[in-house]
């Protein structure tokens, strides 16, 4: 069984994924204490995905956050690398595509708005999949990203810091016929970027008015941007 490393390749990341797919979504919600619910709730209600639009969720997995978007009528695809994931989320019924996030198989300004939700720390490279979600997006779209990150209230960070790790590699155990993908899970959310340095990253990207909204003191943030109407060259 594989798990990838901090590298991040996405043969290793995908077929990670691939293997613990039939048992994801239930080890997800055990280990986020059946919080994954509620930030999916908030994810939705900022990304605010209305009738007639379409929504592209990436890096979607078995389509758990698909389905909550798309309760407000608008038409929304899931998209994922991983294969497994995508078939153990086939009993939803939202339309899926396989699709790596670095060379999205979209037109230019195909979408009303992107999101991503517990993926992006795991992309190779987070700027590039940043600017190619600007490219998919039309002018004046919105940009919708709920991920891990540095709780603000110090105790909390230091309990978090401290025991993730080992909560995680304890559940992979428990649950997954994979445990050391849990821990690989675990290392890359001690590692992403603060909520403000994330902003940045966003913004270098091509993205504008770049805000934030921490969830569950921080665990994990949602950051919303605006595509602008031209877009300005990217460094
Ligand atoms: C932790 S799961 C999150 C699934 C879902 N969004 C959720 O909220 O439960 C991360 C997903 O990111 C996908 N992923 C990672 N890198 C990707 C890439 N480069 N392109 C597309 N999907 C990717 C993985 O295959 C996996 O299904």
């Amino acid at each position: 069984m594989s798990r990838a490393s901090l590298d991040k390749d996405p043969h290793e990341v995908a077929a990670m994924f691939d293997g613990v797919a039939s048992r994801y979504d239930r080890a997800n919600s055990f280990m986020t204490f059946g919080f994954d619910r509620r930030w999916r709730t908030t994810t939705s209600r900022v990304l605010d995905a209305r009738r007639g639009e379409r929504v592209l969720d990436l890096a979607a997995g078995t389509g758990v956050s698909t389905t909550e978007y798309a309760r407000g009528g608008a038409w929304c695809l899931a998209a994922d690398f991983s294969v497994g994931m995508l078939q153990a989320g086939l009993h939803r019924e939202v339309p899926m595509v396989a699709a790596d996030a670095l060379h999205l198989p979209f037109a230019d300004g195909s979408f009303d708005a992107a999101t991503i939700s517990l993926g992006i720390r795991n992309f190779v490279d987070t700027k590039a999949a940043l600017v190619e979600l600007a490219r998919v997006v039309r002018p004046g779209g919105r940009l919708v990203i709920c991920e891990v990150s540095t709780p603000t209230f110090p105790p909390i960070r230091f309990v978090y810091r401290r025991f993730m790790l080992r909560l995680m590699t304890w559940v992979g155990r428990r649950f997954s016929s994979n445990p050391d993908a849990y821990a690989y899970l675990a290392e890359s959310m001690l590692e992403w970027p603060k909520q403000r340095d994330f902003a940045e990253i966003i913004a270098a990207a091509g993205w504008r008015d770049v805000e934030w909204l921490n969830l569950t003191f921080g665990v994990v943030a949602v950051h919303r941007a605006t595509k602008p109407e031209a877009t300005p060259p990217v460094d």
